[in-house]
């Protein structure tokens, strides 16, 4: 199977989306040589030029992407393509309609920005397939070419009528017979019974709540569906070249697609990752995306974008401060990614991104950002055979599942304030602060190389998941779970006595007796810290350790973290400095250590392969003790004792021994 090696070949790669087809041609020579400058490897060709290169259904224009796939070869710069199809022309709506997606109420959506196209579509899944043919057969033997690039964030949803009868394909093939969808659907409830297979929809605008499972399985379909369009596409290009390895570029923890699921299907793990410069803790969001992609692809994986300075969507758009781009992008090498692009190469003079950064901004040449970028791409060449292919290690895994997200976000819970992405990023931020390297895994997976497994939040868990937890914890695991776990079955059916039985004895709670989730804002006092958003009305089994106790309100000296044996229970979201402390004395009993003890706050340390990375997300200079003779491979300067790092300052440090 083709790799992310085969591309990299000992190098990170670096560039981004390069967007030519904007440009005069006289502009491409240019960006040739700044690209060379900056030590641009690999650029991105093609995602939106689908009307480009078919401006009329069947025509084909090449002859421009074969001068810029040869110009990009001429400079020793590897091309990264993209099939066009996230963003079909407007001719395609205008004469196949069918193929434009409809909104959950019927309404249409329209051609005039992108991705408008219904995934259930066969007439747009045939233009799809025709030009990926030709795509490939086209550059399948050109020198320049390097990875696929299937499409562009897959995220269409649609609720059209073909949606539908591909829904009910997908439905007779999940459950065979009616009886069983009624029975997994809980159709007794309302009146809701079907009584033949036509009169099941997509969860369409309704009277008033629609029914969870049915939404539930729709969000698994509409996954699948997509993931459909993928595989067609990378079955095409893999029969044209299959040393050539494929991929699509995931949104970071994007609901949308189950990328456990997709990412089994590609050669190369990318993802883009565009955190608000202004976040304090963007650096820890950044490593929880590295650390779940790096997850997925199951070693190095590739930064396909991010923004080099100030993205154009959010409400106020802030650029990067000096050096910030430079840290984020380190970062991303330090937690396993062997390729670090941007959203864009050029930044665009006109359409809606024309205030988005680019690498090579308004500013051009002599900007800031492409005097970082340069210096950039210097470091990175330097790193490159250093660190290319080598892996991180975790002893410490975080479980993270889309059927447990689709099912726990929906109308008529107990709390609409439970967002699962903000405690999946409490709980990993505990981890991160407390130093941690963390993975993340499917409840389902082998779990025995991990001294401690974290469950931050899985409101729906398979038989298959709690047996495997059990058998985890049994077999010398330590497994921390958050609030509101192993609540539902894989339909969405409530587990008798509120949590699974097995979790239940697991946790040593010999009754859940209510749900009790706080307002915006409030605390519960629990013994030696505050918890937020939820408390259980728990009772313990004899045998079972309280950890802590509720203090006030209705649950006072009730249980609120309990303990059986190897297993913990977490009946709230204890705030940052609890939860870190809890997590770091499971953690210290199971015998899990830190990357390095006694960092500076803000300081990230990361090790990979035979590299020990220091970051600085902090605000002011800092001295970190480091063990040992090292040499920090960006200086080429020794260091005995201390380092020093600046605001945004990195170190890569090794062994200074021949
Ligand atoms: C990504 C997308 C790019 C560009 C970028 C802007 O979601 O793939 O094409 O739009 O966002 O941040």
């Amino acid at each position: 199977m083709p790799s992310l090696r085969d591309a990299a070949r000992g190098r990170i790669l670096f560039g981004g989306d390069y967007n030519p087809e904007q440009w005069p041609e006289e502009v491409w020579e240019d960006d040739a040589r700044l690209m060379k400058e900056a030590g641009v490897n690999s650029v991105t060709l093609g995602v939106f030029s689908w009307a480009k290169i078919e401006p009329r259904p069947g025509a084909r224009e090449f002859g421009w992407l074969d001068r810029l796939m040869d110009l990009m070869h001429a400079h020793g710069i590897g091309v990264v393509l993209a099939t066009p199809t996230a963003s079909p022309p407007p001719w395609m709506g205008a004469r196949h309609p069918e193929t434009l997606p409809r909104s959950e109420d019927g309404s249409i959506v329209w051609y005039g920005s992108r991705q408008q196209f219904c995934a259930s579509s066969p007439v747009y899944r045939r233009y799809a397939a025709a030009l990926t043919e030709d795509l490939a057969a086209r550059y399948a033997d050109h020198p320049a070419l390097t990875v696929w690039h299937i499409n562009n964030e897959y995220c269409t949803h649609c609720w059209c009528d073909g949606t539908a009868a591909h829904f009910r394909r997908w439905l007779r093939g999940r459950y065979d017979t009616l009886d069983a969808l009624n029975e997994a659907w809980g159709t007794a409830f309302w009146s809701q019974r079907y009584d033949a297979w036509t009169e099941i929809l997509p969860p369409r605008t309704a009277q008033y709540m629609k029914n969870p499972a049915q939404v539930l399985d729709f969000r698994r379909f509409t996954s699948d569906a997509l993931l459909e369009c993928y595989t067609a596409e990378r079955d095409i290009v893999a029969r044209h070249t299959p040393q050539i390895p494929v991929t699509t570029n995931f949104m970071p923890l994007w609901s949308g697609q189950d990328a456990w699921a997709w990412s089994a299907q590609e050669d190369v793990v990318s993802v883009d990752i565009y955190p608000d410069p202004r976040d304090p803790l963007g650096g820890q969001y950044n490593a929880m995306i590295a650390d779940m992609t790096r997850s997925q692809a199951a070693g190095p994986w590739m930064l396909m974008e991010q923004a080099a300075g100030p993205v154009n969507w959010r409400g106020v758009n802030h650029p990067k401060p000096e050096g910030l781009n430079r840290l984020w992008s380190l970062q991303a090498v330090a937690r396993g990614a062997d390729a670090v692009c941007y959203f864009q190469w050029r930044q665009s003079r006109q359409g809606s991104e024309k205030f988005h950064s680019g690498m090579l901004t308004h500013a051009g040449e002599q900007g800031r950002t492409f005097r970082e970028i340069k210096r950039l791409g210097a470091e990175l060449a330097l790193l490159g055979p250093a660190v290319s292919g080598s892996g991180v290690a975790a002893e410490v895994a975080v479980l993270h599942d889309w059927d447990s997200w689709w099912a726990g976000e929906q109308e008529g819970r107990p709390s609409s304030l439970v967002d699962y992405t903000e405690i999946v990023r409490s709980w990993h931020r505990a981890l991160w602060e407390g130093g941690f390297a963390t993975e993340f895994a499917r409840p389902e997976a082998d779990l025995s190389q991990f001294k401690v497994v974290a469950v931050p939040h899985l409101y729906l868990l398979t038989d298959a998941a709690i047996d495997n937890l059990v058998a985890y914890v049994r077999g010398g695991g330590r497994l921390v779970c958050g609030f509101f776990s192993g609540v539902a079955d894989v339909d969405d059916r409530i587990r008798p006595g509120g949590m699974d039985a097995r979790l239940r004895a697991l946790f040593g709670i010999r009754t859940l007796h209510e749900w009790w989730p706080l307002d915006a804002g409030a605390a519960v006092e629990c013994d030696g810290f505050r918890g937020g958003l939820w408390s259980e009305e728990l009772e313990a089994e004899p045998d079972t350790e309280v950890v802590a106790a509720y203090r006030d309100g209705e649950l006072a000296g009730l249980p609120a973290v309990l303990r059986r044996g190897r297993a913990w229970y977490v009946s709230t979201l204890p705030g940052p400095e609890a939860l870190r402390a809890l997590l770091d004395g499971v953690a210290r009993e199971a015998g899990a250590e830190p990357v390095l003890a006694g960092l500076p706050p803000g300081v990230e340390a990361v090790r990979r392969g035979e590299l020990l990375f220091l970051l600085n997300h902090g605000r002011g200079t800092v001295a970190v003790n480091v063990p040992g003779d090292l040499a920090d491979l960006l200086t080429g300067r020794a260091v005995r004792g201390t380092v020093e790092l600046g605001r945004h300052g990195v170190a890569v440090l090794r062994s200074a021994a021949p």
